[in-house]
């Protein structure tokens, strides 16, 4: 691998505390009891991160999410790790009954709720749902999107960006696909992950320790689509593959060089 690409990831962490530094320790000296709560602080940090290069993350996989989730996502869609709500951009209005963002840096609710204002979601009317918990907190999102007393049935899960962030990635995936996923809806992703190449994979490995303390937990090392793709149904009699139809499947960024250390894999899987 090209020292060059094994350190090009400098270049953006340079950028972000560029552009979060100053905000965040402004945010500190008004109110200096965040030392005490890393968590928070880190997501004070990671939302001024966040103001800064959303637009230029959504402009990077603006051509993989049209093409991902203009045609497929319908129904009642749950957005996990929402950010700023770039997904609703996506969204074909007339094919989504509600919009369930999930986002747990409460900083960033403002821009979920004004960006699905402004498309015609309204929190009165039941067409938008912001939930304040992390995608690993399914116990919190099944009561939720409960319906009397019965199960969740989504019709589209969405991630873009964000299981290389997510506490327990491979036990949450497979829950929110067996219990709040419907039969026949699909899960569509967006994600950098674990290169297939062992000479990236042990510089992503090698950078996670210090990318995840700057980027609130996010991972290089996850191979997430491996993980979707290995879904089993809880009952153990029924054949794994059958999980997810057939017509599912992984696939890789057009035009993304082998050496990208943010290396994505998009996805659409339609349950059974
Ligand atoms: C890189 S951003 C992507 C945002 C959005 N999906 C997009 O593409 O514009 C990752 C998001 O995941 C959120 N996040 C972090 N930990 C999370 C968790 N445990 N569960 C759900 N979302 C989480 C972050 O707050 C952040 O908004
Ligand atoms: C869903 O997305 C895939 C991949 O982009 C596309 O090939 C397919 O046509 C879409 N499905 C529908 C029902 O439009
Ligand atoms: C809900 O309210 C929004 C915003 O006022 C509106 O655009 C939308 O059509 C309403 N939807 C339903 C199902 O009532």
């Amino acid at each position: 691998m090209k020292l060059l690409a094994a350190f090009a990831l400098l270049i953006d962490l340079r950028a972000a505390i560029q552009a979060a530094l100053l905000p965040t320790l402004y945010a500190l000296w008004l109110e200096p009891l965040l030392l005490l709560r890393p968590t928070a602080l880190s997501r004070t940090f990671m939302a001024y991160v966040w103001a800064a290069f959303a637009d230029v993350v959504d402009e990077g996989g603006r051509e993989v999410k049209a093409d991902l989730i203009t045609p497929n996502a319908t129904g009642i869609v749950l957005d996990i790790g929402a950010g700023h709500g770039h997904t609703i951009n996506y969204l074909d209005r007339s094919k989504i009954t509600k919009y369930v963002a999930l986002e747990p840096n409460t900083l960033m609710h403002h821009e979920i709720r004004a960006r699905a204002t402004e498309a015609g979601y309204s929190e009165t009317n039941g067409t938008l749902l912001i939930l304040s918990c992390g995608a690993e907190d399914t116990e919190s999102i099944i009561s939720s999107l409960r319906v009397d007393d019965q199960p969740p049935l989504c019709d589209t899960i969405v991630s873009v960006l964000t299981l290389c962030s997510v506490p327990r990635p491979e036990e949450v995936l497979t829950t929110l696909a067996r219990d709040v996923l419907k039969p026949g809806g699909q899960l569509l992703f967006y994600e950098h992950v674990l290169s297939p190449r062992s000479d990236v994979a042990w510089w992503q490995r090698f950078w996670t320790p210090v990318w995840k303390t700057a980027f609130d937990g996010c991972r290089l090392d996850r191979p997430t689509h491996l993980w979707v793709q290995n879904i089993k149904p809880r009952d153990d009699s029924v054949a794994p593959a059958l999980f997810w139809r057939d017509e599912s499947r992984a696939w890789g960024k057009p035009g993304e060089p082998e050496e990208h250390l943010f290396w994505h894999q998009t996805g659409r899987f339609v349950k059974a």
